[in-house]
């Protein structure tokens, strides 16, 4: 088994990078809530190293949540950071008080002493750019531990019992903005607790292939394919594992983008030789969403059909008794994080946690462990074609959630032209690669214009690019000008119904990356 890495939650905004920078040094991690850690749960995952995360709660007040003591009886390393830091710090004796000098953002910390998690990339003396987000600071240490650096507001920002191997920081290392995080993080893992860094996608797909086998003995397993990497990428490694009793199931719901069911059926078939149902339900899904302007009922609406389709399509090859699907770690993550699921439901994706209740198949998720880039690795691992695994993400509500407000037929075929416009531009100038996600939204407002002699009044489309790793955090894309008008000249020329194209240059956060 490869070692592994377990990170205590306590539901900062920023844990799922310190996942990110454990598994870029090839160690396997996952993120536990600080509140489902037990001294059994510590045994079975059997970790080499604990890492602590930050939180947002005081340790000061009555309430805080706590490390589980059994993570101090284990002998093993541990690294607490920003809240993980304080929590340890209170726990071992300790204090953490407020303060009224509060450190958010660029900070500063003087190196005091060498110790293990500096060596080879920061001296004593030194001082060294790092990212704060803290109001309350340690006060005094407990028993075992020294100052190892020194900043303005915390003059414990970072601590170290090296006897014990417990190290603390009150800085993020995890975000970029601490330029030397990641190597700090890599002193931890690979240098304090000695974790090998063979955690690759050839492990993972072995390790996958039999816990896909163990999982479902020989039942037979649909999987939903939308042609979009992730279902892919399940389907493929389904099929090592299980050969025949997969079926894939491309549902056609009427809100896919032009060309693409004719696209995903070919690449499939000319590629695989898994058998591939090709549901027309078209009709379906449209007639349901008459009327309906709301984007959660729409995707809780579309979400619902899906399974219908599913366990129809299930009954035809005599029952199947588990539904795979391309879910990933970071909507697993949300659904259990450590302040008790997401505290606000963004949008209700809903290949996870939005499945209807009544849902008579068990689930077979074999990339909720991976990130989407690590999905992609595992695709080329498993020599899937660069057209398949680098395809731009599609969601499964399709072009229903580009169309603000209710949808129909004429305007599912406006936005359907544009899109195919923008993103043949897109390639044709060499940037789709470049780019994490582009498509075209089709605004529910008219404007007006003038083409030739004539007024018109006509739709709005919206052009979005995004850069991006894993869709968590997105920056628009920075077009050059001709290109948008270019291209916006093009969209109003050939799209009959459009008259005005806009580009949204929002971020995420404070945007997302659909409209709805
Ligand atoms: P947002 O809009 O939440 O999107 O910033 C992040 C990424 O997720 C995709 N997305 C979905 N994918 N089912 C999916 O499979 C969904 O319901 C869904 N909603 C959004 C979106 O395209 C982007 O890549």
């Amino acid at each position: 088994m490869t070692d592994r890495v377990l990170i205590v939650d306590f539901g900062s905004q920023v844990t799922q990078l310190i996942a990110r920078r454990v598994r870029e040094n090839g160690v396997y991690c996952e993120i536990h809530p600080y509140n489902k850690v037990t001294e059994d749960s510590i045994a079975a995952y059997d970790p080499k190293a604990i890492i602590l995360s930050g939180g947002p709660a005081s340790v000061t007040a009555a309430t805080a949540p706590r490390a589980p003591d059994a993570i101090f009886d284990t002998g093993l390393p541990v690294l607490g950071i920003c809240y993980g830091q304080q929590a340890m710090c209170a726990q071992l004796g300790g204090a953490v008080e407020p303060s009224d000098h509060r450190e958010f953002g660029r900070a500063f910390v003087d190196v005091s002493r060498e110790c293990a998690l500096f060596n080879g990339v920061w001296r004593v003396g030194g001082r060294e750019q790092v990212w704060m987000s803290h109001g309350d600071r340690v006060t005094s240490l407990p028993p075992g531990f020294e100052p190892i650096a020194v900043s303005d507001g915390a003059p414990f920002a970072a601590i170290a019992d090296e006897a014990r191997r417990y190290y603390g920081v009150q800085f993020h290392p995890e975000v970029v903005h601490t330029p030397d995080g990641a190597k700090l993080l890599a002193n931890f893992i690979l240098g304090v607790a000695g974790c090998r860094g063979d955690w690759t996608m050839a492990a993972f797909r072995a390790q996958a292939v039999q816990s896909i086998r163990d999982q479902v003995g020989d039942g037979q397993v649909i999987c939903g394919l939308s042609g979009g990497v992730d279902s892919s990428v399940a389907a493929v490694l389904l099929h090592e594992a299980i050969g025949d009793q997969l079926t894939c199931i491309f549902v056609d719901h009427g809100l896919l983008r032009k060309g693409e069911a004719e696209e995903v059926v070919e690449m499939f078939g000319s590629h695989y030789s898994i058998p591939l149902v090709h549901r027309n339900a078209a009709d379906m899904f449209i007639g349901a969403l008459d009327g309906v302007d709301d984007p959660e009922r729409k995707r809780k609406i579309i979400g619902g059909l899906f399974i219908d389709v599913f366990e129809q399509e299930a009954a035809k090859i005599g029952g199947a008794a588990f539904l795979a699907q391309g879910t990933l770690y970071p909507d697993v993550i949300e659904s259990v994080s450590a302040i008790g699921g997401p505290s606000v439901t963004i949008k209700s994706h809903h290949n996870v946690g939005g499945l209807p209740e009544r849902m008579n198949m068990a689930l077979v998720e074999p990339l909720r462990e991976l990130f989407k880039d690590e999905v992609r690795a595992l695709g080329r691992e498993l020599d899937m074609p660069d057209k398949l695994v680098d395809r731009h993400p599609f969601p499964g509500p399709g072009l229903a959630i580009r169309i603000p407000g209710a949808i129909t037929p004429e305007k599912l075929d406006i936005l359907r032209e544009a899109d195919s416009i923008y993103l043949d531009e897109i390639r044709n100038a060499g940037l789709y690669d470049e780019i994490w996600q582009a498509f075209a939204v089709l605004l529910p407002v008219r404007t007006v214009g003038v083409m030739g002699d004539d007024r018109t009044y006509e739709y709005v489309c919206g052009l979005r690019a995004v850069t991006s790793t894993d869709g968590m955090t997105a920056d628009s894309y920075a077009f050059d000008h001709a290109f948008l008008a270019n291209t916006a000249t093009r969209i109003i020329n050939q799209v009959k119904g459009v008259n005005r194209v806009v580009y949204d240059v929002t971020s995420k956060p404070p945007g997302t990356i659909e409209w709805e």
